[in-house]
């Protein structure tokens, strides 16, 4: 696949910059107001305490901030951060070693935690309870299971897919935050301050401008951003304006809702390939080269935000802002898709 500016999965060529731009501190943090408060309160309360902040579980579409503010957790507890992901631990002998290593209070963050192996997530379950840790020694008939205290620790799991999480590990979280994709005038604010910190000038047309076409979501507006910043530099004296933002993003092929030729394509195949569905998600993934769980996390959770697919029990249907934002007829004289589901 082409690289896509408007993924929501990070990009290594972004890594560094981004990590410029990735709030250090709450107070810094733009958005999600509801999820700041609740952690601004258990972040306190644990520090009256002086114990380790209950475990969290974060989820949500990528690109949303769910590493930052893991991140934001540890420095405001003032506590180290181990960061790994549910794919990389392979075997329960490394998540031991991982959590024995751990210092009192430490933050454990856990990206993509759903693809945890299960004999691997069985190791978390005491650890998260009791702090402790079993395992199993030798083979045959002198096997025999050994416990080890480890300290205190707050695990942070993060996923894009709440549903995928088995319910023993979803049980064993203090709490579970949904972040939501942010609204305009946060965009706005966060494109604002990414401008700052990489001295990019822009005026308040041309922040408007990629703020909207961002899916609500920071990394694709910081990636937006630099692409801009390019095209400003090389045709326009390096001021981003409205017209310049809307030129260069233009180009880039991402409309004025942020969706481009791949989420295009989404619609447009359940439109034309399939009546304007409902088809199967592996259906529609094949129909399109696409993999379905890249459907799943990166094109869907915007295309239903905003509207243009919905979910049935039968499958995806585009709907008729969908119709109307590509130009096609809606068909109103097919009921089909407003009958009940009699299967
Ligand atoms: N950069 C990425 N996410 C951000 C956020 N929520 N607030 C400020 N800057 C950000």
């Amino acid at each position: 696949m082409n690289e896509r500016v408007v993924s929501g999965i990070s990009q290594e060529e972004d890594h560094s910059i981004d990590n410029s731009l990735r709030p250090k501190r709450l107070s810094d943090y733009i958005g999600q107001t509801r999820l700041k408060t609740n952690l601004e309160i258990a972040i306190a309360a644990a520090v009256q305490r002086q114990e380790s902040i209950d475990h969290i579980l974060l989820h949500g579409p990528p690109g949303l901030g769910k590493t930052t503010l893991g991140n934001i957790i540890a420095a405001e507890r003032g506590v180290s951060i181990k960061v790994t992901s549910g794919p990389a631990i392979e075997r329960p002998a490394d998540m031991v070693s991982i959590l024995t290593r751990l210092q009192q209070g430490d933050v454990l963050f856990i990206d993509e935690i759903h693809r945890l192996p299960r004999i691997v997530e069985e190791v978390l379950y005491s650890a998260m309870e009791d702090f402790v840790v079993s395992w199993v020694i030798d083979k045959g008939l002198k096997a025999r299971s050994m416990n080890l205290a480890i300290q205190p620790f707050t695990l942070i799991g993060a996923t894009t897919r709440y549903g995928m999480v088995s319910s023993p590990l979803r049980d064993r979280f203090g709490s579970a935050y949904r972040l939501e994709f942010y609204d305009n005038e946060s965009m706005r604010e966060i494109i604002r301050r990414s401008a700052r910190i990489l001295e990019i000038e822009a005026d308040e047309d041309g922040i408007r401008e990629i703020a909207a076409r961002s899916r609500g979501t920071p990394r694709i507006g910081n990636r937006l951003l630099k692409r801009v910043r390019d095209y400003a530099q090389v045709v326009a004296d390096n001021l981003i304006t409205g017209h310049i933002a809307k030129d260069a993003l233009t180009k880039l092929e991402v409309d004025y809702l942020g969706l481009d030729d791949t989420d295009h394509l989404v619609i447009r195949s359940i439109i034309e390939k399939f009546q304007g569905g409902p088809v199967g998600l592996n259906t529609l993934a094949a129909s399109i080269s696409e993999d379905a769980d890249t459907i799943t996390d990166v094109y869907e959770p915007f295309l239903l935000q905003i509207g243009f697919l919905d979910r049935t029990s039968r499958g995806r249907v585009a709907t008729r802002q969908a119709y109307d934002h590509l130009g096609i007829d809606y068909p109103e004289n097919d009921r089909s898709k407003d009958q009940p589901n009699l299967f």
